[in-house]
């Protein structure tokens, strides 16, 4: 039995989802293919344990398109971050999506086990993407994961079928 349940994210809950995006990625904006994000402002899901936030995924639907804008487990092992991708096809299905994409960077290897192994399948390369990106947010670190520099920008995709 999960010990959270996963819930849709509400217009009252932008300032803490705000916060949230705040600690996990250093400013309240995400960049991906050169564009600026506000996760806050976007629909989401969030895994929720006695009113306290395990979990947060925030994504932005573009026709038959539906893009995961961040993702971040605060439990990593628990099962948050599968449930809330799951919570994310869900509502992309629903809203008639055929195909599901993000965006990480090379140095995020445990990104890359984590959606390969539920079902993602990289898409695109773009090395040194990230230089871009650093000019629209300049908090994003020389040295991601294990001291791997941040460069690139990979495409991971999913498509969805119209019923599983
Ligand atoms: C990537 C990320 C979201 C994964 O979240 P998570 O909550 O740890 O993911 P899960 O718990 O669902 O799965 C992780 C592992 O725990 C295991 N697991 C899940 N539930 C479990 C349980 N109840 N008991 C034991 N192990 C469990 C899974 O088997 C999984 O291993 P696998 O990937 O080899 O299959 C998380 O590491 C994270 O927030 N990373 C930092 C932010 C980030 O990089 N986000 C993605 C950017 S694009």
């Amino acid at each position: 039995m999960a010990l959270y349940d996963i819930l849709p994210l509400q217009p009252q809950d932008q300032a803490w989802v705000a916060r949230v995006v705040c600690a996990q990625w250093g400013a309240e904006i995400v960049v991906a293919h050169g564009q600026v994000f506000y996760p806050a402002r976007l629909p989401g899901f969030w895994a929720a344990h006695d009113e306290q936030c395990l979990g947060l995924a925030t994504y932005q639907v573009s026709g038959v398109e539906c893009e995961l804008i961040t993702l971040d487990s605060l439990v990593p092992g628990a099962g948050v971050g599968t449930a809330l991708v799951e919570a994310v096809r869900q509502a992309a299905r629903q809203a008639g999506c055929r195909r599901l994409h993000l965006i990480t960077t090379n140095d995020n290897l445990n990104a890359l086990h984590f959606y390969q192994k539920r079902g993602f399948r990289l898409a695109e390369l773009h090395p040194g993407a990230i230089q871009a990106a650093r000019r629209l947010k300049p908090s994003i670190p020389l040295l991601g994961e294990d001291g791997i520099p941040i460069r690139d920008e990979l495409v991971l995709e999913m498509y969805l079928p119209e019923q599983d």
